[in-house]
């Protein structure tokens, strides 16, 4: 099964990037991953040329067998980087990367309610995009400072045993969607 991560501030430490960063230590056997960059990309205009950058972006997706968000909580939504990685990848009409994508995700913030108010807004995002994210289980990280060594390693072992279980869940229903 191929994976692909998407997600991150553009942060130097950004949690929510340490998180997808774990991901690559949690795996469960026979899964590969990797993780997507976006950062350069421009704001999305339909009016421009799209960049290569981005049509490998959109082949990643296409090619692969789930995705993965792992999304900060920037004013009660996913930050404006994700939703414009999201948006280029959605389109042109009629191409839409995430088109029918078994997927996860693992919200996170500095507060209490660990960006679980920009998970379900990425929740009612994949309703369009038509994909298929797992409900159960919820990977919300509150208190995200607290779960880092001051290398960025996600040291946190309850949160580490969530991403595992989740990982889990969505190798099994990505199985159960491709038959
Ligand atoms: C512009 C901005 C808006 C934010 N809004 C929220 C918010 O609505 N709810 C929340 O819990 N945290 C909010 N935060 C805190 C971030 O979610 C938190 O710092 C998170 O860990 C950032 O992710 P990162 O470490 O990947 O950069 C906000 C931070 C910024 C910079």
């Amino acid at each position: 099964m191929r994976l692909v991560g998407i997600g991150g501030t553009f942060r130097k430490d950004s949690f929510s990037m340490g998180l997808l960063k774990a991901v690559k230590e949690l795996l469960p056997e026979g899964i590969t991953f990797e993780i997507l960059d976006f950062k350069d990309f421009p704001p999305y205009n339909p009016d421009i040329e799209i960049p290569e950058e981005i049509k490998i972006f959109k082949d990643k997706i296409k090619q692969s067998d789930a995705v993965l968000f792992s999304t900060a909580e920037y004013n009660y939504s996913v930050p404006g980087n994700l939703k414009n990685a999201i948006d280029w990848a959605s389109r042109p009409y009629g191409d839409n990367s995430f088109e029918d994508k078994p997927a996860a995700i693992i919200s996170e913030s500095t507060g209490q309610l660990g960006g679980s108010r920009a998970q379900y807004h990425l929740r009612q995002i994949m309703v369009f995009l038509n994909m298929h994210p797992i409900n159960k289980p919820e990977a919300i990280v509150p208190f995200a400072q607290d779960k880092f060594d001051e290398d960025g390693k996600l040291t946190d072992e309850k949160t580490r045993e969530k991403i595992k279980e989740l990982l889990e869940a969505l190798a099994k229903w990505a199985e159960r969607l491709s038959i």
